[in-house]
């Protein structure tokens, strides 16, 4: 049994996640620990938000609220919307919590101690009516390059020059709109990511099975132009984990807090011990995932996340983790995505533009989403979502192809035996021949999900859907039945043992259809087929004669002409 650490980036807490953010990090994240579970693997699945930096202290203003409450109730409506996309996290924690607190002060001390923080001297612009210095994009003012009026203090948005804030005419606060602003001095620490140079780039070179587009992107950030950068690792606001070392104060370094990029991927660790916490479980239990010295060293960790993330955990992440120089597990296969976009245009949180978590399960069960989302993830390109194709694949792939071979067998079944499983006859050639062609099938199947090959693994498990369709259309149980009942016996069998198989196999991807159908079959052993000669032919005979089954709910519905061009129109516009 492999031990298997999965970590999905951790989503914003501001607001709640478009579909575009949920299949470049969590979705697919899912998929993969609940194949690996399915296989047998020891799992642990982590997943948080993101609570720091401005824009949550910003977003918990516009709410009204103070940004502890803001965080903690949207850290529930997220976990909500998680558990409503059936995202099999082991914990959902907040890079807020005391653990993250802890471990951040933790590592940046160990960094302190190595060598790798610099402090530097800075100027930044401060507010005096908000009390507060302003990052660039907080900045507002008249662009010199093209006179809009609502340029930001790092670009402005609409000639696309970028800028600095100094460049700015009539520059105000775009928090309370004051333009009683000053150039301040201002401390602040650097990681020196420049030193661990050499340790990083040798590390990203091993790692030669990495996707083009990980790797890439990491090689980029690393020898392009000025090379890797120093790091600014913290930030004057109010809202974050205050900057220590260890568990000493920082002189010099009071009233500031660590920036949220520094924090957020190390609550990937301090997520894993909020889950000990929760469990009543020791320190132990989460340093065996975490911790080389203590039992990490078999742990295979696989991270997932959309790729404007990947410099952060190609370089940063790493360069806190080596500088530390202690022996924290690194990742050792990075999934990374491009990504998805909407009609024609981009998913945009800022402009409400696209279909939100909440809006999809409004208006469809998890799995329609999940199957469409996964068997178009944008994995070697962009991809984009339309309504007519969410239709046509939802319609045949789900409803026509695996829907309609459920409920066939399950409906003849028990027109002619009744509801519980037929012992008639023998399986013969034409089952052989199946059992042959989906043991091809499912080796590829198992090897697309072993190296994450999100669509492909999609395509071959509906290779799979289909090929049972066929066998049904061929063998054709209710002509069979008026010569050779027996024989049609022996198909109906067949054909309940394969829903069975369908719903092993399908369940990382549309776990509630999968439950339905495992229900329907009155059956617990989940078990996925071995891979020894022998194995799927006796997966495919688990049901034996007089095993009461029911004939489940339509498994799925169609989506009408109606109804798409009534979400088109609905969600055409901007979420208010
Ligand atoms: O892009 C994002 O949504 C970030 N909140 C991801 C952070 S991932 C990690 F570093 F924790
Ligand atoms: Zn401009």
């Amino acid at each position: 049994m492999a031990r298997i650490l999965i970590t999905s980036a951790i989503p914003y807490i501001n607001g709640i996640k478009h579909l575009g953010n949920l299949v470049g990090s969590q979705l697919p994240a899912d998929l993969f620990a609940r194949y690996k579970r399915g296989r047998g693997d020891e799992v642990m699945f982590i997943c948080a938000t993101d609570e720091h930096g401005t824009p949550a202290e910003l977003a918990a203003a516009k709410a009204g609220q103070p940004v502890e409450e803001y965080c903690a109730d949207m850290h529930a409506v997220q976990a909500e919307l998680a558990r409503g996309f059936r995202l099999s996290f082991d914990h959902f924690g907040r890079s807020s919590s005391a653990r993250n607190h802890r471990l951040t002060q933790h590592f940046a001390g160990k960094l302190d101690e190595n060598g790798y923080i610099e402090e530097r001297l800075e100027k930044q612009v401060y507010s005096n009516a908000d009390g507060r210095f302003l990052p660039d994009r907080y900045i507002e003012g008249t662009c010199p390059n093209c006179g809009y009026e609502r340029a930001r203090g790092d670009q402005c948005e609409n000639c696309t020059k970028q800028l600095d804030p100094t460049d700015l005419i009539n520059p105000r606060s775009a928090i309370s709109g004051s333009s009683d602003l000053e150039v301040r001095e201002t401390r602040h620490l650097y990681l020196r990511q420049r030193a661990l140079k050499d340790k990083i780039a040798a590390w990203i070179d091993q790692k030669t099975d990495w996707p083009l587009l990980t790797t890439s992107i990491a090689k980029k950030w690393l020898n392009d132009g000025e090379g890797l950068q120093d790091r600014g690792i913290t930030r004057d606001l109010y809202w974050g984990v205050p900057v220590r070392k260890g568990d000493q104060p920082w002189p010099g370094m009071e009233g500031k807090v660590f920036y949220v990029w520094f924090d957020a991927p190390i609550e990937y660790i301090a997520a894993t011990a909020e889950w000990a916490d929760a469990n009543g479980l020791p320190d132990s239990a989460w340093q065996r995932w975490w911790r080389e010295d203590m039992g990490a060293g078999d742990v295979t960790y696989y991270e997932f996340m959309g790729k404007d993330n990947v410099p952060f955990h190609t370089l940063s992440f790493p360069a806190t983790i080596l500088g530390s120089g202690e022996p924290w597990k690194l990742v050792d296969y990075l999934k990374s995505f491009n990504y998805l976009n909407y009609d024609g245009g981009q998913f945009s949180t800022s402009q409400g533009r696209g279909v939100f978590m909440d809006q999809a399960l409004s208006i469809l069960p998890a799995d329609y989403w999940r199957w469409w989302l996964l068997s178009h993830a944008p994995e070697s390109a962009d991809s984009e979502f339309t309504w007519e194709n969410f239709q046509a694949s939802v319609n045949k792939d789900l409803a026509d192809v695996l829907g309609n071979f459920v409920s066939r067998v399950t409906k003849f079944a028990r027109s002619k035996f009744g509801e519980t499983v037929p012992g008639g006859g023998a399986f013969g050639p034409e089952e052989a021949a199946l059992i042959a062609d989906l043991e091809g099938r499912l080796r590829s199947y198992e090897q697309h999900m072993d190296a994450i090959e999100v669509r492909k693994s999609a395509a071959e498990l509906r290779a799979i859907w289909v090929a049972g369709n066929e066998y049904l259309q061929s063998a054709a149980p209710w002509s069979v039945v008026k010569t050779d009942p027996a024989r049609a016996e022996a198909i109906v069998r067949f054909g309940l043992n394969l829903i069975r198989l369908y719903a092993v196999l399908s369940r990382p991807f549309i776990p509630d259809a999968s439950a339905a159908m495992l229900a329907a079959l009155g059956v617990t052993d989940e078990s996925w087929p071995g891979t020894a000669t022998g194995d799927l032919a006796r997966a495919l005979d688990h049901l034996s004669a007089g095993h009461g089954f029911s004939v489940p709910e339509n498994l799925f519905a169609k989506i009408t002409d109606e109804e798409r061009a009534d979400w088109q129109l609905r969600f055409s516009g901007i979420r208010g």
